[in-house]
């Protein structure tokens, strides 16, 4: 069964740890699977008053949601919590009340950091939106990644490899389970 997944990546730095992990999870799936990342570097900061016109970066980031099986959201830890600009796109892609794009999408959480805990923190605290935003998210393996030991350039160390080909291998099980 051929997938499109939409991956957003948590950060907008551009030598991006989670950003190069992103491209290198997406070469461990097969051929057809689709990633497409969703940008989310010009969504204007969410403004309640603008629900009724939203911006077209706000249109385009809510149709790449729908338009995909699952979300896969690849995320640094900021303060021991998500990005600011993750926490913006989420409550964009939420709203207006009752036109959220995010309802029983099956999503799966990843993240690497330059410290010790790999996002852990950040990783919980998504969780916690993504349960409010009714979306099914794979729970195990977990994966908390340390950006010394799991990249290596542009792609995924030789000591990785293993594991995170079995977390892919989890996820888009997940995925084609809930789409
Ligand atoms: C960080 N960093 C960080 N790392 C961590 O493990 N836990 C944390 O709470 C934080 N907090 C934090 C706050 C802010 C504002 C910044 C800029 C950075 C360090 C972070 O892991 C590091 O900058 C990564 O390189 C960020 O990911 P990208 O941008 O490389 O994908």
């Amino acid at each position: 069964m051929s997938l499109t997944i939409a991956v957003i990546v948590g950060s907008l730095r551009q030598d991006s740890f989670n950003a190069r992990l992103a491209d290198a999870l997406a070469k461990l799936a097969p051929d057809d699977v689709e990633f497409r990342r969703l940008r989310i570097d010009d969504l204007p900061l969410y403004n309640q008053d603008d629900d009724d016109s939203p911006p077209p970066p706000v249109t385009r980031l809510k149709q790449g949601i729908r338009e995909a099986d699952g979300l896969l959201f690849v995320t640094p830890e900021y303060n021991r919590s998500i990005p600011g600009v993750l926490k913006n796109a989420l409550d964009h892609a939420s709203r207006p009340y009752g036109d959220s794009a995010f309802p029983d999408k099956p999503a799966g959480i990843i993240g690497v950091s330059i410290g010790a805990i790999g996002t852990a923190a950040a990783q919980q605290h998504l969780r916690t939106i993504l349960a409010y935003l009714d979306m099914p998210t794979l729970g195990q393996p977990e994966a908390f990644l340390k950006a010394d030991d799991v990249l290596d350039g542009a792609d995924i160390a030789e000591g990785s490899r293993d594991f995170l080909q079995g977390w892919m291998d989890a996820y888009l099980d997940w995925v084609r389970r809930h789409a």
